[in-house]
């Protein structure tokens, strides 16, 4: 697994493989408008606007795109996993953990201020599991806002584990 930094070329990829998650994974958990609202919240150029505001990774695997990940720091001692998706046909072999991983590596590398790492799910039924495994746990419930749309979410935190 290699992790490099979002190039403008990597848009198209991010936008399908989000738009394929809420399409194929998450209808059952949200009301179509949610879905349809989710799909519209990002288009391509968004991606690339959001490489200049925050921290956007590309995840290879065997010397191809399998995943991408969006950090934000929104205070001085917190980030945000604003967006993490890995390519369905790869679940479950350990991307995501080894996402988390190199979060928690970078951020106590490059935000050093930073001790706590939070991420806000749509769809608790579907990955508050998955978290709660890499070491997060329930905060609050909170409210999302996609595309104008609210929508209820679950927040979840860590502490981000210093490099050793
Ligand atoms: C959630 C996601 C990032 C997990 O990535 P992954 O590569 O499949 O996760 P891993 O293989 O590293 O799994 C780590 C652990 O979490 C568990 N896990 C992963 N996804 C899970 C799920 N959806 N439900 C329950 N457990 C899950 C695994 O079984 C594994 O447990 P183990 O350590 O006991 O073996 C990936 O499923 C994904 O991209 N989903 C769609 C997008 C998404 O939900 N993004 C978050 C939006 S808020």
């Amino acid at each position: 697994m290699r992790f490099r930094s979002f190039m403008p070329g990597d848009a198209e990829f991010c936008f399908h493989l989000r738009n394929q998650a809420f399409i194929d994974l998450f209808r059952e958990e949200l009301q179509p408008e949610g879905v349809a609202a989710a799909v519209n919240a990002y288009q391509p150029a968004d991606y690339t606007r959001m490489a200049g505001q925050g921290s956007l990774f590309i995840v290879e695997q065997k010397g191809r795109r399998a995943g991408f990940f969006y950090l934000k720091r929104i205070e001085t001692a917190v980030a945000e996993l604003c967006l993490i998706y890995i390519d369905p046909r790869l679940h479950g072999q350990g991307l995501g953990s080894g996402c988390i991983e190199f979060i928690d590596r970078w951020v106590s590398s490059h935000w050093k201020a930073v001790s706590t790492l939070i991420v806000d799910t749509v769809i608790p039924g579907y990955n508050a599991q998955f978290y709660q495994k890499v070491g997060f746990v329930p905060l609050q419930h909170t409210v999302c806002n996609l595309s104008g749309m609210p929508v209820k979410a679950l927040r979840l935190s860590k502490q981000v584990l210093p490099s050793s």
